[in-house]
Order: C-alpha cells, then structure tokens, then sequence
C-alpha cells in the first residue's frame, strides 16, 4: 500500500494540465468522494496498527499534494496564475479607450458662448423650421422686397409660408417677444439656405446671432462689444473695422472685419492680400423691428449682430473646405481637440 500511495505521488507531482476537462478529470480521480484519496483512507482499516500512524501521515500528505496542484491548475486556468507564460505584468502601459473629440463648430461655438458670457450675454435657442413672419416679415422684410432674394430659402409649405430659417435673425423676433428689454443674449443655431454646394459655401451652416436692447444702447456700445469679441477670440492685437452695409432689419447696418490674424495686416492667401477678413454682419436694430416685436422703438434701442461659426472655423484652423464639417470624417475630427 505504502509503494502505491507513492506512486500516486509521483503522479500528481507530475501531472500537467491544459485544458478544463483535464483540470475536472484530475479532481474526479484524486478529490471525489470515490477518488484515490478517498479508496485509501478506507484501506487503513487494514492496515496493521503499529503501522497505521505512519501511514496515515502518508495519506495526509497524499491529500494535500492533490488538492494543491487542483488549486495551482485552477488558479493558472483562470489566468492570474504564475504558471506557463500566463503571468499578467502589472507595470505594462494600458490601452486608453478611445473617446472621440468634440466637433469644430462646437469647440467655435463654446468658445464665443463662453466670451460673451463674461459680458453678461445668455444663450437662446429657436426652432429651425420657421414661418414667414419670425424669418422675414418681422424683420422687416417687406413683401416682394428684393432683400428676401438675398438669402435663398427653402419652402416646406406655401400660404402660409413655412420654411427652414435663412439665419438666426428669426430668434431675435421670437426672444423680443417673450422678453422685456434690458434682453442681452445670444443665440447659436443651423440655418439653411438654397445654395449650390462648394468649398466656400454650403446649404446647411451655422450661425451665432447677439442681440442687446435697452435705454440708450448706442453704436459705440456694438462697436466696443464687437471689439471686445475679436480681442478675446483673435487675440489682444486684433484690429477691426466697419464698412457701411444693408440688412432690412438694421439700421444704421455694417460689416465687420477683423484684422488678418494670420499674416498680422502684412498680406497673405487667407485675407486675400487686403490685411482684413469679414466676420460678421451688424446694426443698430431697426425700430420698426421693435414695434414689430412688441418694444417701444422710442424707449428702447438695440444692436444686434450675426456671424457664421463654419467661416470664423475656417479662419481659425485654416480650412479651406466647409464641406469637411459636415462628413463627419474622423481623421479630420480628431485633429481638434478642446477643453470647451
Ligand atoms: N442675419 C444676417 C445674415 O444672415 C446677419 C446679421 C445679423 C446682420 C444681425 C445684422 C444683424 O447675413
């Protein structure tokens, strides 16, 4: 009996296992109540009694060795064990998930939100599909006025005009509506237009419209806010200027540029070698645009303003393609990274 249970031994010290089965078939024959273990405990019955205590030192240890290397196979089939090649090496770098990073016209979009936000300005947003009224007729849009021509829209109905708002501008009427002035906001939104697709323009693009009214709001307060924008956005040495234009829905109206951040005013590709880039439209609003709205165009005035988020992108990162935001390719995303 004692050269058997030796033998046995010898076997366990040596068995090796690679498979779960095999790891079963192991405990089944040495661990399981009719196992070796078990058949040899039974024996000592016969076993002589001067002999028994040697022997049941023996089956003890027997008892251990399998249930150790049941445990040490376990623990190696499992994966976090020392055995064969399966170590795991703490110290090794991780694979960080990958988690994207946020669009341009967003990480534009906070950044403008976060510098006018320092001036006290809120954030609005508006519907996208608008009628006739809040995108034209309010703003001062006379019916058949050429101006409607400016801006080509896409109608979903006709009579009454329903259609995908040309520019922020519609948020204004809605916000004069519903507010009473002192009203300081912004409102970032989409806006449509009905043009044929190109490197520089698109049918679908961005806008953030501004929009201050109150007691004695003057040119000079748009003038300095605009230029408090462009210092904060281009940097402290940016100029700008203002050229006379016309919006139906400002008056006096201008537009803005900045000076040329790039070449610093020298001449260059990006401002075309005038030393200035357009930014934005603007004007003090129209007071029939405030009686329209509800806002006594005597009491009050205003300014409001409206930029594109797609071309101030561009100008920031140097994109020469507007049609690169919207097709959402990820080597092109991934190139822009912000906290905003
Ligand atoms: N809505 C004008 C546009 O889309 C921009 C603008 C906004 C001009 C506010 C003046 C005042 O071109």
């Amino acid at each position: 009996m004692k050269e058997k249970v030796e033998q046995y031994l010898q076997e366990i010290k040596s068995f090796a296992a690679n498979t779960q089965d095999e790891i079963e078939n192991f405990r089944l024959k040495y661990l399981s109540k009719k196992g070796i273990v078990q058949v040899m405990f039974a024996e000592m019955r016969n076993v002589a009694p001067e002999a028994r205590k040697e022997m049941g030192q023996l089956l003890n240890s027997l008892k251990n060795e399998a249930q150790n290397k049941f445990d040490e196979l376990k623990e190696a089939a499992s994966g976090t064990g020392t055995e064969a090649g399966k170590k795991v090496d703490l110290t090794l770098p991780t694979d960080f998930a990958n988690l994207g990073s946020r669009h341009p016209l967003s990480i534009v979009r906070n950044e403008i939100a976060s510098i006018f936000s320092r001036i006290g300005f809120k954030v609005n947003e508006g519907p996208e599909i608008e009628d006739d009224w809040h995108n034209f007729t309010a703003l001062n849009f006379a019916a058949e006025h050429p101006a409607r021509d400016m801006q080509d829209t896409f109608f979903i109905e006709k009579n009454p005009d329903i259609l995908l708002r040309t520019h922020t501008s519609s948020v204004q009427v809605r916000v004069m509506q519903k507010e009473k002035p002192p009203i300081r906001a912004i409102f970032p939104g989409r806006v449509f237009r009905n043009e044929a697709i190109s490197a520089r323009a698109h049918c679908i693009f961005h806008q953030v419209e501004g929009l201050y009214i109150d007691e004695n709001v003057s040119f000079a307060d748009l003038k300095q806010t605009l230029y408090y924008f462009a210092t904060e956005f281009f940097g402290a040495d940016t100029q700008i200027r203002l050229r006379p234009s016309y919006f139906p829905f400002t008056e006096p109206s201008a537009e803005m540029d900045v000076s040329c951040f790039i070449c610093g005013g020298e001449g260059c590709k990006i401002c075309k070698n005038t030393g200035w880039v357009e930014i934005l439209g603007c004007g003090m609003v129209d007071p029939n645009v405030l009686e329209f709205c509800g806002i006594d165009p005597v009491k009050y005035t205003g300014f409001a303003f409206g930029m594109g988020i797609e071309r101030i992108a561009m100008l920031k990162y140097q994109i020469n393609d507007i049609r690169l935001f919207f097709e959402n390719d990820v080597r092109f995303l991934k190139q822009f990274e912000s906290t905003l």
